[in-house]
């Protein structure tokens, strides 16, 4: 069934009562970064954040007659910004392989052959973004295949929930089965076209996405570095150090760089609006290139631990001050939710002796995410006109969710039982542009 939009009169003041929490910096490195108001109210007029704040105090600034939607008992944050996916790979989640590169070759190639079919691809679009907005998740960077007509499908249907949504078209000219293979020029042209076509129209954004360095050549990488270069504003987003195997393959193609991550340094891809996922197996020269470049990293937690491809140091990236977020990564991450992906990351973390507290993790699938896309302000957090995206969180979601949330001591505690306990179950309603865009089924 079609989720459909469901708007009350968008022009006039909407206010919604529940408990309400967001950010204002990483509450790992400042105490006062947490907005957190038991009795809270979010107010949004247009499309847009009025205010949010404390019940007693806002209401008496709302006109008599304005209608307060009551979600008492409930939590309201910020959307969840998912930061790396792949919508073409929906079909063939949760498919087993040895490692990254077999699991390439034996489903994902494959699958995303079916693509040139534009038919599927608008199903498959719709279907993914239902589930985008039934997990709670308002922004993504999505990555399409190699067909043009891909991203065209994706962000037709982005657009007519009015989302904010990063996509683009893979592009790919070797290493790759001659099914999905562009070519240096063709890839170059489809993405401009896609970006003259999709930048910035209503709420869409376009990105970049030369699927990996092992799959480009350098012919593809020079022509993708001069898009780089000419939209500024457009996003780039790209896969780095995620597999050992792959690491070694990149030193074979790319025998002069560096590093894994020097290939696309040394093409100037290194930048702020650029999206780096995995980012497991880079050295401190590697973070420090990307700290001093902005260029932000997308941590895969459940798709590093199903392949086996390792573990992100939280730690060292922490002490380089790299721009984090994190991702699910579909189809090689095994599920949509972002509260399935904190549990995870809580754990990857674990392995290494860090402790990453249920706030950093809210942080980090909200307003650490947009800080990351350069889009504080926009998306992330309500601070005054920021577009109205957010989720109502239904802390009685299952049996076990309300048994152990009942004496949650703390907000920290109740945010840590939601991160390991929760999933689609637990997202009562998503709005976006405080619109209705997913209301749970009783
Ligand atoms: N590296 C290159 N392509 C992909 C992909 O589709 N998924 C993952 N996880 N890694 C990749
Ligand atoms: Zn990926």
């Amino acid at each position: 069934m079609r989720t459909t939009v469901e708007c009350h009169n968008k022009n006039i003041i909407q206010a919604y009562r529940a408990r309400l929490l967001h950010f204002t910096n990483d509450p790992a490195y400042d105490q006062q970064s947490t907005a957190w108001f038991e009795d809270g109210l979010l107010i949004i007029a247009e499309g847009k954040v009025i205010a949010a704040g404390n019940y007693d105090q806002l209401k008496q600034t709302l006109a008599e007659d304005t209608v307060i939607h009551d979600y008492r008992g409930k939590l309201i944050i910020p959307g969840f910004i998912d930061t790396h996916l792949h919508y073409p790979q929906t079909d063939m989640i949760a498919s087993p392989a040895d490692g990254l590169l077999p699991w390439l070759e034996r489903y994902t190639f494959p699958i995303e052959r079916k693509f040139a079919d534009t038919n599927y691809a608008h199903e498959v679009a719709q279907f993914f973004v239902d589930e985008l907005l039934r997990c709670g998740t308002t922004t993504a960077m999505v990555y399409g295949s190699v067909h043009q007509e891909s991203v065209e499908a994706f962000f037709l249907e982005s657009e007519s929930r009015n989302l904010r949504m990063v996509a683009g078209k893979v592009m790919m000219d070797r290493n790759c089965p001659t099914f999905l293979q562009d070519s240096a020029e063709t890839s170059a042209l489809q993405t401009e076209t896609i970006i003259k076509k999709w930048h910035r129209r209503g709420r869409q954004l376009v990105a970049i996405t030369p699927r990996f360095a092992p799959t480009s050549s350098e012919s593809q990488l020079q022509l993708a570095s001069e898009l780089v270069r000419a939209y500024p504003e457009v996003y780039l987003q790209t896969h780095v150090s995620e597999n050992v195997n792959e690491v070694a393959w990149v030193k074979s193609l790319f025998p002069k760089a560096r590093s894994y991550l020097d290939v696309y340094d040394s093409y100037g891809m290194l930048r702020p609006k650029s999206m780096y996922a995995h980012c497991i197996w880079l050295d401190d020269n590697d973070r420090t290139r990307m700290m001093q470049t902005q260029s932000a990293v997308a941590v895969c937690p459940t798709s590093n631990l199903f392949l086996g491809s390792g573990l992100f140091d939280f730690e060292r990236a922490d002490k380089h001050q790299q721009l984090l977020s994190l991702a699910t990564d579909v189809g090689a991450g095994t599920s949509f939710s972002m509260l399935h992906t904190m549990n995870e990351a809580y754990k990857v973390a674990r392995m290494q002796g860090t402790h990453l507290s249920a706030l950093r993790l809210f942080y980090l699938a909200t307003l650490g995410a947009a800080r990351s896309m350069q889009l504080e302000g926009t998306i992330g957090n309500f601070s005054t006109g920021a577009e109205a995206d957010f989720i109502v969180l239904d802390l009685s979601a299952t049996p076990l969710l309300a048994r152990r949330t009942s004496h949650a001591e703390s907000l920290e505690e109740l945010l840590f039982c939601l991160a390991m306990l929760g999933d689609d179950r637990a997202v009562l309603a998503t709005y976006a542009a405080g619109c209705v865009v997913h209301k749970r089924a009783h």
